[in-house]
């Protein structure tokens, strides 16, 4: 936990934002895996722990902007509880930490938000992301679990994303020490890559890595040599000679702040040549797009800055041919990145997703593509001092999608067909790094991990 100031200043900065009314912030519960008893490791939400801070299920908090006053609400523990999970502070010692004085159980919250409904006050919420939370403010609220959406607060939304997505140092140190387990977690990865292993050695290795130095990992890891398949869960392929094997993965630390890394190797610890001219083109995209980040700079253009790096890169192994401003303009670079090059990060890997993505990406001035690949996005708007997000191009040859462009003769101009056919076996690669906005330019966060061609192929040299 922060030191208490920090709690409390974040919720004084938040109600300044808000005309009037009551903000709900609600924390998660347990949620059952495959019965009630035994459930999925508690994450709590990260709303909650911005602004109350305690990591511990069934707790609600509540900012009385009117009226400047905070409250938790939540229940002691009984003796049943202590016998299963031993003994656990009082709600209202762990208030006190966060700066709140104010407490009361669950019970009296319905009391609390049905008296503020009569005396006719707003009650702001966030977007639901759980089940259990639709109901429990369908409950709160009064209302069928069809009107709770009527509740979610665009101003609170609004409010939420301009505190949360400039980060203060003490963040960005734990994100730091994310991104340094991310080190270990990649470099191990790296090491197993040999011909034979399975994919879920590896996958679970460097989950433990994570899990042994703070939380889970932030989000499921994504490790295969069909990097093809962007967000690829299955762990099930054995390793081989000539494949590329993509790991994207990234930990929580114990006070759950993310990284989100992504390094592709090749499978035997040495590149050959068709490898080295697809991973060179990724790998400039990677660094001309960190090099070009900068407090006033448009995210949506450095990731067409990043595309047209990777036209280049494809033109000169044949791949891709014609004017590259042209063909960046023409889109016809997404058959290879059809993906955005970069969200932002901090407590979620995609941070404040929950809140919706165009309310954290993009504003009034720079307003989301809808256009194939490009619609992916995450992050377009201007940047901010304390901005911390990925930049993670990516170039992929996916069959079906080569397949559909070729049929339709799309782009073909741009494209060399031909070529591409023979690419069809060779998987995909992304490159990944976390990095903060300055106030003068950039700052690449963590341990720089292996990337450039002789990084990896020297840190692979010393295999596990
Ligand atoms: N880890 C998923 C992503 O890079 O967005
Ligand atoms: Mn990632
Ligand atoms: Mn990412």
């Amino acid at each position: 936990m922060f030191q208490t100031h920090v709690y409390t200043n974040r919720r004084k900065a938040v109600k300044s934002q808000i005309d009037s009314g009551i903000l709900l912030i609600l924390g998660n519960q347990e949620a059952a895996y495959n019965y009630p008893a035994n459930t999925y490791h508690f994450r709590q939400d990260s709303n909650f722990l911005y602004f109350f801070g305690i990591d511990l299920y069934n707790l609600v908090g509540v900012m009385d902007v009117d009226n400047d006053k905070d409250y938790i609400f939540g229940n002691d523990v009984d003796i049943e509880d202590i016998i299963w999970m031993g003994p656990q502070p009082s709600i209202s010692n762990q208030a006190k930490e966060v700066g709140v004085k104010d407490t009361a159980n669950l019970e009296a919250l319905a009391t609390f938000i049905a008296e503020a409904q009569k005396q006719g006050r707003k009650i702001h919420i966030q977007p639901t992301y759980r089940g259990e939370h639709i109901i429990q403010l369908a409950d709160l609220l009064n209302v069928s679990h069809k009107e709770v959406k009527d509740y979610v607060s665009i101003d609170l939304i609004k409010a939420i994303v301009s505190l949360r997505e400039i980060k203060d140092e003490f963040e960005i140190a734990e994100i730091e020490k994310a991104v340094d387990i991310a080190y270990d977690m990649h470099t191990t990865s790296m090491r197993m890559a040999y011909p034979g292993r399975v994919e879920r050695e590896i996958a679970g290795t460097i989950e433990g890595i994570s899990l042994a130095q703070g939380g889970p990992v932030s989000f499921p890891i994504i490790l295969s040599v069909h990097g093809e398949t962007l967000h690829n869960h299955a762990h099930g392929n054995v390793l081989e000679l000539g494949r590329m094997m993509v790991t994207d993965a990234g930990a929580e630390t114990t006070m759950h702040y993310a990284s989100d890394i992504t390094r592709t190797v090749p499978v035997g610890g040495k590149f050959n040549e068709r490898q080295k001219g697809i991973y060179q083109a990724v790998l400039d995209a990677n660094v001309k797009a960190i090099e070009a980040i900068k407090p006033g700079i448009k995210y949506r253009d450095i990731h067409f800055l990043a595309a047209g790096v990777l036209v280049d890169g494809l033109k000169k192994v044949g791949l891709m041919k014609g004017d590259t401003a042209a063909a960046v303009k023409a889109e016809a670079h997404t058959l290879f990145m059809p993906h955005g090059l970069g969200h932002q990060m901090g407590f979620d890997v995609h941070d404040m997703e929950g809140l919706g993505e165009n309310y954290v990406g993009y504003d009034e001035n720079t307003k989301r593509a809808t256009t194939f690949g490009t619609a992916y996005l995450r992050m377009g708007k201007e940047l901010k001092p304390g901005i911390v997000l990925t930049v993670e191009p990516g170039c992929y040859f996916i069959p079906a999608l080569i397949d559909e462009w070729k049929s339709e003769n799309k782009n073909s101009e741009f494209i060399n067909y031909d070529l591409l056919e023979t690419y069809k076996d060779f998987g995909g690669i992304r490159i990944e790094d976390d990095i903060l906005v300055t106030k003068s330019g950039h700052h690449v966060l963590g341990k720089p991990i292996p990337k450039t061609i002789e990084e990896i192929e020297a840190t692979m040299a010393n295999k596990l």
